[in-house]
């Protein structure tokens, strides 16, 4: 992406770069930088951030690692064929895309890989310092949007893929966002090596549909005192998504984020699933009904549905831009640990902060008054993240921020 020399640029290394959510991430961004979209659905956008000193979309540079080959321009050309993205702008971005597309490193562990874990994230770490250097980035963000992996409860697995990269990207001195529902830093492993770290982290999995719907509505039915008897969902989609969600160990490690935004807000759990079925004829467009039983007034039985239809790689993008721009601007500010109050990205926020999206939302807009604030202050003079080895250049959350804009200190 062309950006003026003199101000400092911002690499966005995107896990799964290849994907849909990647490839609308690079494709929009372009678009919307040259002027020929606004912003749709970028809350970082809005007036509410003008003042948070957030890198502008021209000065973020991309790159990252996927297990597959497919060159971006074709990727974005296939994405226009399905109505994803409109026709005419992965065209008019094809330089961008091009210059991502050579920026894309070989992922893994790939079938037959023989690689050890430790060899896999020195690669990647090395990849990741690599991208920094040659483009004289001042730090890099790490998000990662690759295929969800199956939950596994076995204490002797191998790390998930997930976790080598949040891995490598502390090793990198990189901030990370997560999201997917995969492990990433939840893993005990990352968990333990981000805390002396002192990276900002983010996650994980957003919040794009279903449960955004989920997190407007349980705070409804409890703040009129509505007793929630059952809430059930099922969800229809394609795409790669759906193809990796078809995996029931896939399919519960997303649903699990789901349901913690109803215990959060209800106060219980209600009865009900949520179910995910396969279907590549829909494309990037999943359908999502939710169908609620609630008792009213003397216990008088009601039901309320809702249908949500919406393309799943459109709503996702802009929250990805958003989390970049906002976890690098943290690492900028110099906060560390995890990132609470990004809680109205996410269905599983890491951190303890609220779970209704109105009091998220309300929480964003401090914590963008917060990264305002710290204009100036800073780890400029150690060069920024994705320079050295586990550099650990953040300030510990408790030493930098008010409580508010950290999860562990709320
Ligand atoms: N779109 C949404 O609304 C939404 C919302 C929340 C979360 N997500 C999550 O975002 C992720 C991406 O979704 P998508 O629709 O772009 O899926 P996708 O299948 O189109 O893309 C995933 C990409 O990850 C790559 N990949 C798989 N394993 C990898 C590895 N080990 N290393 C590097 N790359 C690897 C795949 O090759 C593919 O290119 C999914 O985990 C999805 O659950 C999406």
């Amino acid at each position: 992406m062309s950006a003026s020399l003199s101000r400092p640029r911002v690499g966005v290394w995107l896990i799964g770069a290849r994907g849909s959510v990647a490839t609308t991430v690079v494709t929009g961004c372009a678009a919307v930088a040259a002027g020929l979209h606004p912003p749709t659905g970028m809350v970082t956008e809005t007036p509410a951030f003008t003042g948070s000193g957030l890198p502008a979309l021209p000065d973020l540079v991309f790159g990252g690692h996927d297990t597959l080959d497919c060159p971006l321009p074709k990727r974005a050309e296939t994405l226009t064929a399905g109505g994803v993205l409109p026709p005419g702008v992965a065209t008019a971005v094809t330089a961008e895309l091009a210059a991502a597309d050579r920026e894309i490193r070989p992922g893994g562990p790939t079938p037959g890989d023989t690689r050890s874990q430790a060899e896999l994230i020195s690669a990647f770490a090395a990849d990741l310092r690599d991208f920094v250097h040659r483009h004289e980035l001042e730090r890099a963000v790490v998000v990662n949007v690759a295929s969800t992996e199956p939950a596994s409860h076995r204490p002797d697995a191998p790390l998930p893929a997930s976790t080598l990269y949040a891995l490598a990207a502390l090793r990198a001195g990189c901030p990370y966002v997560n999201f997917t529902p995969s492990e990433g830093m939840h893993h005990p492993v990352a968990a333990g090596e981000a805390a002396r770290s002192g990276l900002p982290h983010a996650g994980r999995d957003g919040k794009t549909g279903q449960t955004l719907l989920r997190a407007v509505l349980g705070p409804m039915f409890a703040q009129r005192a509505l007793s929630v008897r059952a809430w059930s969902g099922t969800n229809l989609l394609g795409g790669g998504d759906g193809a990796a969600l078809a995996d029931p160990a896939a399919a519960a490690a997303k649903n699990a984020g789901k349901e913690r935004v109803l215990a959060d807000t209800l106060g219980t759990v209600p009865e009900g699933e949520v179910h995910i079925d396969d279907v590549p004829a829909l494309g990037d467009w999943k359908t999502a009904w939710d169908h609620i039983a609630f008792d009213g007034f003397l216990g008088t039985r009601m039901i309320l549905q809702t249908i949500w239809q919406g393309c799943d790689s459109a709503l996702a993008a802009p929250l990805v831009l958003d989390l970049a721009r906002l976890t690098a601007r943290s690492h900028e500010t110099g906060l560390s640990g995890p990132l609470g109050a990004l809680g109205f990205y996410f269905k599983d926020p890491v951190g303890e902060g609220p779970s209704g999206l109105s009091e998220q939302y309300e929480e964003l807009l401090r914590f963008g008054r917060t990264l305002g604030q710290g204009e100036g202050e800073g780890q400029r003079e150690g060069g920024g993240g994705g320079g050295g080895e586990g550099k650990g250049e953040g300030r510990d959350a408790g030493s930098v921020s008010g409580p508010e804009v950290t999860g562990e200190a709320r």
